[in-house]
């Protein structure tokens, strides 16, 4: 499918390093939709990188924004967002995201996303950990839950081409637009 309008919005959740990003940029170049990430859109509010904000002002002021944007980003049409591994904890995020938006959950071993993060210095939240692997595992069980109530549907990107991820994406938005 490309170069259609249509309003729904396609929302790319899941934990840090499935993907999102990558695969937020080529939906939209295909589906010819804007492309939007909400921790960049929140980068440009706050003036400064996420991880200098969770040292200076904590998680709890970071969700309060994180909120807001998606609030904002969601009431718009015919947008691809991307949004940053931890919205979906907030039910109030995902109250807005399906509203006017099918929602695709990213996925991927706990290795992958270790390599994928790397040094996990652009990632406050397991930039201290002793163990990345094991608070990898921890934080996707806790996480789990709520990464299942958010989606209409899950696609794996561990070892697949991003090609392939991207058609298997466009394809569950497709039927979903022929509903
Ligand atoms: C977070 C994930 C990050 C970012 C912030 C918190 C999380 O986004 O929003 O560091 O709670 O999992 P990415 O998933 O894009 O890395």
């Amino acid at each position: 499918m490309t170069g259609q309008t249509c309003g729904r919005n396609l929302v790319l959740v899941g934990f840090m390093g499935t993907g999102k990003s990558t695969q937020g940029r080529c939906c939209a170049a295909r589906l010819n939709y804007a492309y939007c990430d909400t921790d960049r859109v929140i980068e440009g509010r706050i003036g400064c990188t996420i991880p200098e904000f969770f040292a200076a002002q904590g998680e709890a002021v970071f969700r309060k924004i994180e909120r807001e944007v998606i609030a904002d980003l969601a009431a718009s049409q015919g947008l691809v967002i991307a949004t940053g591994g931890g919205a979906v904890l907030d039910p109030l995020n995902v109250q807005a995201l399906r509203r006017n938006g099918f929602v695709v959950l990213l996925t991927a071993s706990p290795r992958t996303i270790l390599r994928r993060v790397g040094n996990g210095r652009t990632r406050p939240l397991l930039a201290d950990a002793p163990d990345p692997l094991a608070r990898i595992q921890e934080m996707l069980a806790q996480r789990e839950p709520h990464y299942r109530r958010a989606a209409h549907c899950r696609v794996d990107t561990s070892g697949r081409p991003a090609r392939a991820v991207t058609d298997n994406i466009l394809s569950l938005f497709e039927m979903t637009q022929q509903e």
